[in-house]
């Protein structure tokens, strides 16, 4: 490929991202003629990213290849959508409690905004709702309108939780038809907006809640967070083959407490081990969407309710969320350019079906 050329194209920044679309390596040829390939099905991006580089003057032939626009969008499609407005519903789970399932969904929500993405977050951990607290939010009471709830505002997303509704510290004790209900009310109850994402911070383990959602919205996508350990990566096994069974693309894992960040030199260490997780995306053939090692900012900024991405950016963690986000974005319209979620068939008995 031509150098100079692609020098030149590196100023086309692909349309709702930091980078360019050398960067993202869609340029394919210069010679000839330019090709780029997008993942994006909207001809919008095509026709913006043309524009962009008719305007450079090259004198080539441009070539946009995208792949072909659905007739209808992915959501409808199953016909089961509870909360049509939200355009894509991306899943968080682990087999283990701990790993930083809540860290993860909230700082990913977080970066997915900063890069101009209308966000949603639906803490459906109903039996333990840390969301709250790690947006610094504890205590406030969501408005209601008419016959439903309005999500809080903040940190520029929007974000229900069980956590809001009940009061600090009390226990729940769920059973599964109750566990579906209120999976059910935090979707259609809450007055969310037209939302690009709605991010789903699940309870550790693959169970009641995990199949309501599956059943009562067209998921996306599913993330699976582990850490580097392999008893972690065990359960981590587990959450990925719910995926399958719930029909849910998998965007990708994250390997959480990914080395360790010394506050002291900035260095980073190893202590659970890095890259374990790399051998079972391959097993899944999935791909990581980041490393994030253990940082204190991240620990201290989940405790007091200010969360890296938001007020740290520079950080490494902040940094990774905000590449893993880009990642994720990507992966979601690749999946929509391709017929987008069907986890239509799941049956209601799927929570008898072994999905342990
Ligand atoms: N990369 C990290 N660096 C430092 N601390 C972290 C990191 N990730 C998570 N933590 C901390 O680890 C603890 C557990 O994280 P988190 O609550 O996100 O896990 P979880 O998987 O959601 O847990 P649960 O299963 O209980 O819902 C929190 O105190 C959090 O601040
Ligand atoms: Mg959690």
């Amino acid at each position: 490929m031509d150098e100079k050329i692609l020098d030149r194209l590196k100023s086309v920044i692909y349309p709702g991202f930091k980078k360019s679309i050398v960067e993202f390596g869609f340029v394919k040829s210069t010679d000839p003629k330019i090709i780029v390939e997008i993942t994006s099905a909207k001809p919008e991006v095509a026709q913006t990213i043309k524009n962009e580089i008719e305007k450079l003057n090259l004198n080539k032939e441009i070539e946009i290849i995208a792949p072909k626009p659905q007739t209808q969008q992915s959501n409808s499609q199953s016909g089961k959508n509870i909360a049509p407005q939200i355009k894509n519903f991306v899943m968080v789970s682990s087999g283990k409690g701990g790993v930083g399932k809540s860290t993860t969904t909230l700082n990913l929500a977080i970066s997915l905004a900063k890069q101009g993405k209308k966000v949603g977050l639906l803490d459906a951990d109903i039996y333990g709702p840390n969301i709250p607290r790690m947006l610094g939010v504890q205590g406030k009471q969501p408005e209601v309108i008419g016959q439903k709830l309005k999500p809080l505002q903040t940190h520029g997303i929007e974000m229900m939780s069980m956590g809001l509704l009940i009061e600090e510290g009390q226990g729940l004790m769920w059973r599964g038809a109750m566990i579906m209900k209120a999976i059910t009310q935090l979707l259609n109850e809450v007055e969310w907006g037209e939302l690009d994402i709605l991010l789903l911070d699940m309870p550790p383990g693959t169970g009641d809640a995990q199949i309501t959602l599956a059943q009562s919205v067209p998921v996306t996508a599913g993330i699976c967070v582990t850490t580097p350990q392999t008893v972690a990566l065990d359960d981590s096994a587990r959450s990925l083959d719910m995926f399958e069974k719930l029909h849910i693309p998998v965007a990708g894992v994250i390997e959480n407490m990914s080395g360790f960040i010394c506050p002291d030199n900035g260095k980073e260490y190893d202590i659970f081990g890095k890259g374990g997780a790399d051998a079972l995306a391959s097993e899944y053939d999935t791909t990581i969407l980041a490393q994030i090692p253990i940082e204190p900012s991240v620990r201290i900024g989940g405790d007091s309710g200010r969360p890296v991405s938001f007020y740290e950016p520079n950080s490494i963690s902040a940094k990774r969320y905000e590449e893993a986000a880009t990642k994720l974005w990507e992966i979601i319209e690749d999946i929509n350019a391709n017929g987008g979620a069907d986890n239509s068939a799941i049956q209601p008995d799927m929570s008898r079906s072994g999905c342990h």
